[in-house]
């Protein structure tokens, strides 16, 4: 390689933490404090998460999957019962559906926006339909209007989305419940953890109540899925961090953008994710017009991991076949780095080896 075209391998990872001193004082303050358990931490964690998204209820648990199990158990939902998920999205979805005992009926994708599709959806419902679960896939709002029409109990899925809006209101407030995940890799993150919100205090009141089985009158299957304060602490301390990380996010794929949306990427066959106002940047998705596989692994040999943003369709996982929308899409998609960590430098790197990788592959 001669001098000029040397440009020095960068070691950029796909997802970052952004964890700081702050961060590390409260979790030390409640350690020292000898209460680590669910305690006050976690009611004044739930009292933020409900005031910043204009909900009056919120119960945390201990993932964002087990706050979708409960919030399936609350409603009722168990064997002979249907949910419809879309087949793009983790398998959390398939897994809270099935810990219940009821059906996952999968739904197509809209290839533009990566969200579940009103029509097919439409298709699949039902007499035994008893929920839909709608993810705003990579922080871009799903159309929640269309879903509520069908008149079946709606959750949204803001594992992806927290901060993101629709039409001048958050996502999370809109349909009948809200889950929310601070996995590592999310918006904010608590290590683990996960919320629900929703208007109804009986909904939420059943949550609250089938998250710990402990000092209960009388027995019913119950869990122990509940938050600590430790983890409660540090979640505080990130929601009041929430509009920095989404303004840097913002910041970072309106520079994706730049380098990206031109005639050389279009030949390339790249396709950029939808930029709706409202939207947070949770991922920047990326469409290559071909399979992902050696882009994938050519990136990988400049240091840069940019997976699939889904690992595995759930039509895959079920070996079901019929969801031609959602699988071109799975195929070709990669999702670039995006966290407030990543730097300027980090950014103009990995736009410049996509170019590359894609015109070269
Ligand atoms: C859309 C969606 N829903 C639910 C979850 C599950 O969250 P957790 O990992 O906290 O169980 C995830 C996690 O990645 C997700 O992306």
């Amino acid at each position: 390689m001669t001098h000029e075209n040397y440009i020095e391998i960068m070691n950029i990872p796909h997802s970052q933490p952004s964890l700081g001193q702050k961060e590390a004082e409260a979790a030390g303050r409640v350690i020292m404090s000898a209460y680590i358990a669910q305690g006050k931490e976690v009611f004044r964690f739930e009292q933020a998460m409900a005031a910043r998204i204009g909900v009056p209820c919120a119960v945390s648990t201990s993932s964002g999957t087990a706050a979708l199990h409960l919030t399936l158990l609350a409603m009722g939902i168990g064997p002979g019962d249907q949910v419809i998920i879309p087949s793009y999205v983790c398998t959390s979805l398939l897994h809270a559906v099935n810990y219940t005992g009821a059906e996952a009926v999968l739904a197509e994708i809209i290839p533009e926006t990566y969200n579940m599709s009103p029509e097919d959806v439409e298709k699949k419902i039902s007499p035994r339909s008893k929920a839909i679960i709608l993810p705003h896939m990579f922080g871009a709002a799903a159309d929640t209007e269309a879903f509520l029409s069908f008149n079946i109990p709606l959750v949204e899925d803001c594992a992806q989305s927290l901060g993101g809006m629709q039409k001048g209101k958050m996502l999370g407030s809109i349909a009948h419940a809200a889950v929310f995940s601070f996995y590592a890799n999310k918006v904010i993150t608590t290590g683990e953890g996960g919320m629900v919100l929703s208007r109804s205090e009986d909904l939420t009141a059943r949550i609250r109540d089938l998250r710990d089985y402990d000092n209960k009158a009388g027995y019913k299957i119950r869990y122990n899925y509940k938050m600590t304060d430790i983890q409660a602490a540090v979640g505080l301390v990130q929601l009041q961090r929430l509009d920095e990380f989404t303004a840097r996010r913002k910041n970072i794929a309106e520079q994706y953008y730049q380098y990206l949306n031109n005639a050389r990427s279009a030949d390339a066959g790249i396709r950029l994710p939808h930029s709706d106002p409202g939207r947070i940047y949770y991922r920047f998705p990326v469409e290559i017009g071909k399979n992902a596989d050696d882009l994938i692994r050519n990136m990988q040999k400049q240091g840069i991991a940019c997976p699939r943003p889904v690992h595995c369709p759930l039509h895959r996982c079920l070996e079901q076949d019929a969801f031609p929308q959602t699988e071109k899409i799975w195929k070709n998609t990669v999702s670039l780095p995006i966290y407030p960590k990543l730097s300027d430098a980090e950014v103009r790197y990995t736009a410049e080896m996509l170019m590359k990788s894609a015109a070269f592959l």
